[in-house]
C-alpha cells in the first residue's frame, strides 16, 4: 500500500480529475475567484490554468501531499501567478482571521477527513462578504445510485486515499454556516454514476 498510496495514486486522481467532463465543471467556478484566494486541497494544479491572473493577487495553495505538490510544481511555474504553499491540511489552516476574499474547493471535501472542521476553518479565514466557490462529487439523489454509494463507499476509499462517495455535500456546507448565492448540481457525462453525482456553486458565510 506504501508504493501504491506514494507513486501510483497521485497519478490516478490526476487522471480522474483531468477528465473532460471535470474540466468543464472547473470553468464554472475557478473563474470566478478575486483578491487574496485560498485554495483547499490543491492536488496537482489542475484549477491553474482556470485562474484569471488579473484578478488573484495571492493564491494561497494548501496541499499536504508532498507528492500532489510534486506533480503540481511544472503548472505551478507556468502559471504566472503568485502562489505560495502551505503543506499543512485542511483542518489546520494558517491563515489570520478574516484574511482571505475567496476559498476554493473542487473535489477536496469529499476527501478532508473532517470536512466540517476544515469548513469551519473556510469560515474564519473568509473576510466579511468573502466567497467559497466549490465543485464537489457526492451523495446521488437517485436511491439506486445511492445504493451502490453506499456498498463501495468503504472499498473506494480505501483504493482513493481516502475520498468518500456519499457526502451530502450542499447541507455539509450550509450545516458550517454558509448560505448559498448559486447551487447547482448534476450527473457528469461520461461518468461512472456512482462517483459523478456534482454539486457546485458559491457559498457566503450567512
Ligand atoms: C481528489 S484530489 C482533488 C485535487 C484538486 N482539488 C483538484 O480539483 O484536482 C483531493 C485532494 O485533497 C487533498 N487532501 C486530502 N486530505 C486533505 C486535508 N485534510 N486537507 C486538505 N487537503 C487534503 C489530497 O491530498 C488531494 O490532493
Amino acid at each position: 500500500m506504501g508504493l501504491y498510496r506514494r507513486y501510483l495514486l497521485p497519478r490516478l486522481i490526476q487522471c480522474a480529475c483531468g477528465s473532460p467532463a471535470v474540466e468543464r465543471q472547473r470553468q464554472k467556478v475557478v473563474p470566478q475567484a478575486q483578491g487574496e484566494v485560498l485554495e483547499i486541497g490543491f492536488g496537482s494544479g489542475l484549477n491553474l490554468p482556470h485562474y484569471r491572473r488579473e484578478q488573484v493577487t495571492t493564491l494561497w495553495a494548501l496541499e499536504p501531499s508532498a507528492e500532489m505538490r510534486a506533480l503540481a510544481a511544472e503548472r505551478v511555474a507556468a502559471s504566472g501567478l503568485d502562489l505560495r504553499w502551505l503543506d499543512l491540511p485542511g483542518e489546520a489552516v494558517p491563515l489570520p482571521d478574516h484574511s482571505v476574499d475567496c476559498v476554493v474547493m473542487t473535489y477536496t471535501l469529499c476527501t478532508i477527513a473532517d470536512a466540517a472542521a476544515a469548513l469551519a476553518q473556510v469560515r474564519r479565514v473568509l473576510r466579511p462578504g468573502g466567497r467559497l466557490l466549490f465543485c464537489e462529487h457526492g451523495a446521488a439523489p437517485d436511491a439506486a445510485v445511492r445504493r451502490w454509494q453506499e456498498r463501495l463507499d468503504g472499498l473506494w476509499s480505501r483504493l482513493a486515499g481516502g475520498c468518500h462517495l456519499d457526502r451530502e455535500m450542499a447541507p455539509l456546507i450550509a450545516s458550517a454556516g454558509f448560505r448559498f448565492d448559486d447551487l447547482q448540481s448534476r450527473y457528469l457525462p461520461m461518468t461512472p454514476r456512482f462517483a459523478g453525482y456534482n454539486t457546485w456553486g458559491c457559498a457566503r458565510v450567512g
